[in-house]
């Protein structure tokens, strides 16, 4: 038993297990493995500078996530389900073409796992979207999905969830407008909004309370920099937003979206 479960522990710190990654873009889903991805003639070593999971530059071997993509048109949304659920929504245009910010399928070798993430935690693996350039596409550290089970093709969460979108009487350059842009990008993995979406972590942002309804606009800004600075314990889920992923004009756009939705909340 002893020698059983010592090869055990042997087998689960040196190998990672085999594992799939279900792809569908619209005609069926597609499974491919570990290695069948690191087979693949496109696969390279990349560097990313100032990973966002793991805190410091790292290597990999991965793909194009381009490749993966054929036939997806540009105005269709990337669904990452990783394997404990949590989803990240990218829209597919910024992957077919980010202005310079390239995305990429980091692939775990079997024989080579990744570090762990934190403390009894598991690694960023079997699959991981990186970005090499992020910047010059605004790529938020919520659009770098880990521990990745499947990538879906959907319409885009305007289209999916009607009751998030602002009044289609607002000009195209409204703040609001941006502010649901920045939304989607930042907010929509953990938030739902008028009960329409698919996150599961964090409360709704319109009911039965819009934010804005019930904290003032500083101790607001307050908490999206640093939700700790506002209310403080252990367990707290939510990741603070510095000034590089969410300007002071960008929450000005994200509190013009919320108050405009406090305005048109779904009855419920
Ligand atoms: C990774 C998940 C995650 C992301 C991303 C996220 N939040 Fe949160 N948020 C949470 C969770 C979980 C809570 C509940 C408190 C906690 O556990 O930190 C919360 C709480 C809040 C609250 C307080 C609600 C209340 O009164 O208790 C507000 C407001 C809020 N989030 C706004 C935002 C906005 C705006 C964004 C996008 C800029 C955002 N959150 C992004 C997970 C997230």
């Amino acid at each position: 038993m002893r020698l059983f479960l010592g090869c055990l522990l042997f087998l689960a710190a040196g190998v990672a297990p085999a594992a799939t990654l279900v792809v569908d873009t619209g005609d069926g889903a597609r499974k491919l493995t570990t290695e069948a991805l690191l087979a693949r003639p496109d696969v390279r070593d990349i560097q990313v500078r100032g990973d966002v999971s793991y805190h410091h530059d790292a290597h990999y071997r991965a793909i194009p996530l381009k490749a993966l993509l054929d036939g997806v048109p540009a105005d269709a949304h990337l669904q990452f389900v990783a394997l404990d659920g949590f989803t990240a929504e990218v829209p597919a245009s910024l992957v077919l073409d980010g202005h310079g910010a390239e995305a990429w399928l980091a692939i775990e070798p079997e024989g080579a796992p990744w570090p762990a993430l934190g403390t009894g935690k598991p690694s960023a693996g079997p699959f991981y979207l990186v970005w090499l350039h992020p910047d010059a596409g605004h790529v938020g550290p919520e659009q770098w999905p880990y521990q990745v089970a499947s990538i879906r093709v959907l319409a885009s969460p305007a289209a999916r969830f009607p009751a998030m979108q602002p009044a289609a009487s607002l000009p195209a350059n409204a703040p609001a407008r941006h502010g649901f842009a920045l939304f989607q990008r930042n907010c929509i993995s953990c938030h739902t909004l008028n009960g329409q979406g698919d996150a599961k972590l964090g409360p709704d942002l319109n009911i039965p309370h819009n934010p804005t309804e019930y904290l003032r606009d500083a101790m607001f800004r307050t908490l999206v920099r640093n939700p700790q600075d506002l209310r403080h314990w252990p367990q707290a889920k939510m990741p603070g937003f510095d000034s590089k992923v969410l300007s002071d004009a960008d929450l000005d756009d994200l509190v013009a979206y919320l108050k405009h939705m406090a305005g048109r909340k779904a009855s419920h």
